[in-house]
């Protein structure tokens, strides 16, 4: 098991992405000028993309195959990614999500507490209503680790 950080290519890796990320032309906004992190496990087994600004990382993106999740593949993107923001000087790592059973608690799990919400987000920047666990996604809700 090995994880790289992918400066070449990027868009080679675009299917895992749009799990994440169902809209391309979000993920456009940031595959170029973020760190992009792919981890190896006989095969692609998960993603992640980080922005960094002055002493803030956030993760854009991350998501692991379908066949390999809950093998704790996603906990060690998230660690990975945190080890290289705060390498890059910072000492906050942010996560937008939506409001989903899916993805908070996993977040939680991981480290990360609520911290601020976009309200509409979801509905303001997509072109098309995204659900997650059959529940219609409004607000981006940050959450954040110390590092
Ligand atoms: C969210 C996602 C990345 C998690 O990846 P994963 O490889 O399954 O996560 P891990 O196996 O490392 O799980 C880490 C911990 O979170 C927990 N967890 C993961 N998903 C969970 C969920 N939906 N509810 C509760 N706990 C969850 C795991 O049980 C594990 O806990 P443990 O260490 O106490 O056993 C993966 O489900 C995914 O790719 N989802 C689709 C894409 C997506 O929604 N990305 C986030 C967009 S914001």
């Amino acid at each position: 098991m090995k994880v790289e950080h992918v400066t070449e290519n990027k868009k080679d890796y675009l299917e895992l992405l749009l799990i994440a990320d169902e809209q391309e032309e979000m993920i456009d906004r940031y595959l170029e000028k973020g760190d992009l992190y792919v981890l190896f496990d006989d095969g692609v087994k998960g993603v992640c993309v980080t922005v960094t600004d002055g002493d803030v990382g956030e993760i854009k993106n991350i998501a692991t195959a379908e066949a390999a999740r809950g093998k704790g593949y996603g906990r060690i993107l998230i660690d990975y990614a945190a080890d290289r923001c705060k390498e890059q000087g910072c000492s906050t790592l942010l996560v937008g999500t939506g409001d989903s059973p899916l993805t908070v608690p996993f977040y939680e799990k991981c480290g990360f507490v609520r911290s601020h919400r976009i309200e509409n987000f979801f509905t303001d920047h997509y072109d098309h209503p995204i659900y997650e666990a059959g529940i219609q996604l409004k607000d981006m809700v940050y959450l954040k680790k110390n590092l």
